[in-house]
This record gives structure tokens, sequence and C-alpha cells, in this order.
């Protein structure tokens, strides 16, 4: 009798060892509570090209918090993009210092956006023990999928630091960046040529003590900052692949002072930045669009010139397709183009 019962108890033990273990979810087996990751991010307006953004995503965090810059009139549209994604969470992004140009006061909002990211992830009813900040221009890349190596296994770290390259922008004008670009300018070639900026991502691991420091980096962490390979992991940054898109972002920034945050202390270094705020101000106020054009022009490859030639011999422009390994290898139909 005794011994029916020890079988009938051990049973029991191993079907709920059993059911534990493989109870985890569907699309993130290999993370566990201290694998998982969430990325936080802010967006302004959403177009076709958000709904790849989150669906590539999600294939990799186990939860997205989306802030919205412009609730009042974005909220619709994205509230109906997120009501289907389960894992989405939707916030009205911080509206501080509405009087400042917005290419400086969307960093202070993003600071506070990260913030509220981070209490609410270190919330044991919904945590993550990752946080990574992109933007939605951003995508976090990594070739070869997650391994026991990836950068959220390594327990010795505390925040991690990518690399970035930027998309190299099209004469035509692009519905979907993510698909359409698939040449990059790298950074190991030197970023004198970027857009944009060239100083990389991080994520964080949560602790109770963690904040942002601007968007590119995070203080507080325990542990050690990790440099993850550029071949393992990278943010390919999509800052302005059309003209079209260039022209509606340098509108949007308006006529933004030499300085960020008003702050003479705080140079604004980005040329490429400031040559774009002149030249579509003044046809903004002209109506003549001739030098903004001439300008953009001056700024997309010529595939096949010598430049081209020698920027791909030399390693400095590559290929990437992310979206290409991610429709192949996990099936077609979970990603909404
Ligand atoms: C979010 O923003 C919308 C539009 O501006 C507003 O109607 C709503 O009350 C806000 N929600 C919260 C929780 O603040």
């Amino acid at each position: 009798m005794s011994r029916l019962l020890t079988y009938v108890t051990l049973l029991f033990i191993l079907y709920f060892t059993f059911k534990y273990v493989y109870s985890g979810d569907e699309h993130n087996k290999q993370q566990t509570s201290t694998t998982s990751i969430a990325i936080t991010t802010t967006i302004l307006r959403p177009d076709v090209s958000f709904t790849t953004w989150l669906d590539y995503h999600l294939q990799r965090a186990k939860y997205i918090m989306v802030h919205m810059d412009d609730p009042e009139n974005t909220r619709e549209t994205i509230e109906q993009i997120c009501s289907t994604r389960p894992n989405v969470i939707l916030r009205n992004g911080s509206q501080t210092k509405p009087e400042m140009t917005p290419e400086s006061r969307i960093m202070l909002r993003q600071q506070d956006n990260v913030l509220e990211a981070i209490m609410y992830f270190l919330d044991p009813t919904h945590p993550a023990a990752w946080l990574v900040h992109i933007d939605t221009d951003e995508l976090l890349y990594e070739p070869g999928g997650e391994t026991e190596r990836s950068w959220n296994h390594h327990q010795e770290a505390g925040s991690v630091k990518f690399t970035n390259h930027e998309a190299l922008p099209l004469m035509e004008e692009v519905d979907n960046p993510f698909v359409s670009c698939t040449s990059f300018r790298v950074s190991s070639g030197g970023t004198k040529h970027f857009m944009a900026y060239g100083n990389g991502k991080a994520a964080v691991r949560l602790s109770s003590r963690v904040a942002p420091s601007g968007p590119h980096a995070f203080t507080g962490y325990r542990g050690d900052l990790y440099k993850v390979p550029a071949e393992e992991a990278m943010v390919l940054h999509y800052p302005t692949p059309s003209y079209e898109r260039w022209v509606a972002k340098y509108k949007h920034f308006g006529q933004f002072g030499d300085y960020w945050y008003d702050d003479p202390t705080v140079p604004n270094k980005m040329d490429f930045m400031k040559r774009s705020r002149d030249v579509v101000q003044m046809a903004v106020k002209s109506g003549d669009w001739t030098e903004a054009r001439a300008f953009w022009d001056s700024w997309v490859p010529k595939q096949g010139s010598s430049e081209w030639r020698e920027d791909v011999e030399m390693e400095r422009v590559r290929k990437y397709e992310p979206l290409a390994g991610l429709l192949g290898a996990k099936g077609q139909d979970r990603l909404d183009l």
C-alpha cells in the first residue's frame, strides 16, 4: 500500500515538473525570468512601417511599451494597431516642454517615458529582466537569432551597448523603409557620413536604481557594461530614407537652434542636421525647393559610381535584410507588411 502511495506521489511530482518546465510562452521558449526582454519606444506618427516594427520585435521581446508623443492626433490609429497585439502596452507619452523645439524636447520626453517603463517592468505582475530603448525608425537585428551566448544571457552584464548602422537613403519615395532599404553605412567605417547619431543604443538589466541617461545609455545599474560584438547584435537606423520623409522630418523639427535644449553649453554638432534645417526652413519660407532638393540629392549615394564601389569594397557599406530571415524562417503570416 505504502509503495503504491510512493508511486502515485512520484507520478504527481513528475507531472507537475513537466507541466512547469513546458508551460513557457510559445514564442519565447528561450527566455526565462533572468533573460526576458521588454522594449520601450516613443512614437510621434505611425505609418505602415509601425506594424512591421511591432511584429518584428514581438518575435524577440516579451513586452513592448509604446508611448504616444501626440496622443490627441494619433491615439485612435495607434490604439487600433496595438489592440490586436496583447503584449503591447500603450501609454500617453510625457508632454513636458511644449514650448521647446521638437528635436530637443523629444529627448526629455523619452527620459520620462523610459522611467515609466522601468517602473512598470520592475512590477512583479508583468516583469522583464531587460529593457531596450529604441525608436520606431530602428530595428534591433541579431543575424544569428537568440542563443545561449546572446547578450541577454550574460549574467554579469548590467547594461549592454549595441553599435548602430545607418540605412542609405533612396532616390524614390518609400512606403516601408524596413522593406525597401537594405544597404547600410556601417559605423566601423567611420560615422562622418552619417545623417544622424552614430554612438549606438543600449539595454539595461532592470533593478531599483536604474535610470535612463539620455536616449543612448542607462545609469544606476549593477554589473558591467557589455559591448555586444557588432556581428552578434546591432541597431539598424532608418533616419531619413527618402526625400519626402526628410522634408517631413525637418518641417516638423522647425527652426531649432544651434544648441540642444537651448543650452549654450550643449552645441548641436550634427552638421547634416543643421544644414537640413537651414535648407528646408528656407524652402518653406520662399516656396523654392531647388536648393533643398540639390542638397538632398548630394547625400543619396549613386550606385555604380566609383565612390560607391570603394565604399562597398572597403566594407563601409554593407547589406542587411533583417526581415528576410524572419519571413523565411518563422512563417510568412506573422508579418503584416
Ligand atoms: C491620453 O491622451 C488623450 C488625448 O490627449 C486624453 O483624452 C486622455 O485622457 C489621456 N489619458 C490619460 C490616462 O492621461
